[in-house]
């Protein structure tokens, strides 16, 4: 059990809400028959709890209304009171009012590979998804509330992840600057038929890796899985790929709704896209019924920016964001992780035909280098291990370099692994200088 730290104050505090609390269930001719009383931390949060005796109450009706909750809250001089009734009855009493997120805070540098790094919470902690167990995203809100930035955000991450885009864009406000850029897979798409075109294109894609998954005896389930038995072929890994449509329900509409050819294809691409790494991200300003519909099982994560109206957001699943006050954008709530303060992107950092760098820490960054100028590119453990890395971190960092194509066994020499003209290209200094400040890092010597 990891021991919690509690002030002074927080003591008092907790001492004096418990008698509270007692007298205003008594006040209320109610049982004051608690069983136990503990502070815990929760979510960055240190609340008091406050256990009932189940047994001694008779009717638990009256000690779980939201009536009763309000109340017990007003006592307390407005600390905020919620219920847990998974087991038993207990009164969760926040010693301080909510903290507030930051209405600012800038996307991470060092996001780790193969996550995506959505926003923070209250706690400060950030929010990291996934790519392998992510299901699709929807994103709702009115305009201005922080949608476009947010999809910047996931764009440059993917791009940093080395993943191809397929992106519509019919504002032509969101991407423009990523036209020409060597990571997406098509030209941004502009109307509703191009859009089409772009998720029937990522369904081509779907049918072509069905093929050659079918073609390996193993029957690799999920991208990383394939990914992982080509490298140890020797052949290149298969890129994930992300679909961003911005504007989704004007698109929709134009085509005829759920049941027209768009609804249609984003359904097939839903259920079939997510086994072989192509993940789509939808956002709209308002999504009905009747837009959400066939997609709305294949969507693993939902999230609402300021929102019109209470319905829209409890379709969602996000309920309250039509609280989220206008001059609030970025500020979010999430149907599995509530609020979340969603990361800021300056729209240069998406840069016209610049190639942004994955994110290569200052150690890989360096024995990157050093293989180019002492080992002709060849790494090996042993060779990792002479330069003083600790065996279990060099095999793992090798496996990992593997699986992006950056490391390739080579059968002409003894199958040493060699660095692949892929991450020499990544490296290059081409990319200029701005490229390397981008992803926080020194420039290093150009790969051969
Ligand atoms: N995460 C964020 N943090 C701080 N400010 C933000 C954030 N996201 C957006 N903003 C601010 O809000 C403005 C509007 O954001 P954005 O363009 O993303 O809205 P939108 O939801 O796409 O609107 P529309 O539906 O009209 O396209 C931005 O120019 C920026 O100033
Ligand atoms: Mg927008």
């Amino acid at each position: 059990m990891t021991s919690i730290t509690i002030s002074h104050r927080e003591m008092r505090l907790a001492e004096s809400v418990s008698k509270q609390l007692a007298n205003a269930l008594v006040r209320r001719k109610l049982q004051p028959a608690f069983s136990d009383f503990y502070i815990t931390h929760l979510a960055g949060l240190t609340p008091l709890i406050a256990v009932l005796d189940t047994a001694r109450l008779g009717d638990h009706n009256p000690y779980t209304s939201q009536d009763l909750l309000h109340q017990l809250s007003t006592d307390l001089g407005g600390l905020p009171v919620y219920l847990s009734n998974h087991s038993g009855i207990r009164y969760v009493i926040l010693l301080s009012p909510l903290p507030k997120l930051p209405r600012r805070v800038d996307l991470p540098l060092d996001v780790p590979r193969g996550k995506l790094a959505i926003g923070v919470r209250f706690s400060g902690q950030p929010v990291l998804l996934d790519w392998d167990t992510m299901l699709h995203l929807a994103v709702l809100g009115a305009t201005g509330s922080g949608k476009s930035i947010f999809l910047q955000s996931l764009v440059l991450q993917a791009i940093r992840d080395e993943m191809q885009v397929l992106l519509s864009d019919i504002d032509q406000t969101t991407f423009g600057m990523l036209e020409g850029h060597p990571n997406l897979a098509a030209p941004i798409a502009s109307t509703p038929q191009e859009a089409l075109g772009l998720i029937e294109q990522a369904i081509a894609e779907c049918d072509r890796r069905a093929e050659l998954f079918k073609a390996i005896p193993e029957r690799p389930q999920k991208l990383s899985e394939y990914n992982a038995l080509m490298v140890k072929q020797g052949q290149e890994p298969l890129p994930r790929i992300l679909v961003v449509l911005d504007e989704a329900s004007s698109v929709l509409t134009a085509l005829g709704g759920a049941k027209g050819a768009m609804g249609q294809a984003l359904a097939t691409l839903g259920w079939r896209g997510r086994k072989f790494g192509i993940h789509f991200v939808f956002a709209a300003q308002e999504f009905t019924k009747d837009i959400l519909g066939p997609v709305r099982d294949q969507v693993g994560l939902t999230l609402c920016f300021r929102v019109r109206n209470a319905q829209m957001a409890e379709r969602m699943g996000c309920k309250r964001a039509e609280h989220i006050p206008e001059n609030r954008p970025g500020l979010a709530i999430s149907n599995r992780h509530g609020p979340i303060q969603t990361y800021f992107v300056e729209a240069s950092s998406l840069g016209q035909g610049q190639k942004l760098l994955p994110s290569l820490n200052d150690l890989e960054l360096t024995l990157f280098t050093r293989a180019q100028r002492e080992t002709s590119g060849r790494l090996s453990i042993p060779i990792l291990v002479g330069w003083g890395q600790r065996e279990r971190a060099a095999r793992q960092m090798l496996a990992d370099w593997e699986l992006r194509g950056w490391v390739l066994r080579d059968p002409q020499r003894d199958n040493a692994r060699y660095i692949t003209s892929k991450l020499a290209e990544i490296m290059s200094p081409l990319h200029g200088d701005a490229s390397y400040r981008q992803a926080g890092q020194a420039p290093s010597n150009p790969a051969r």
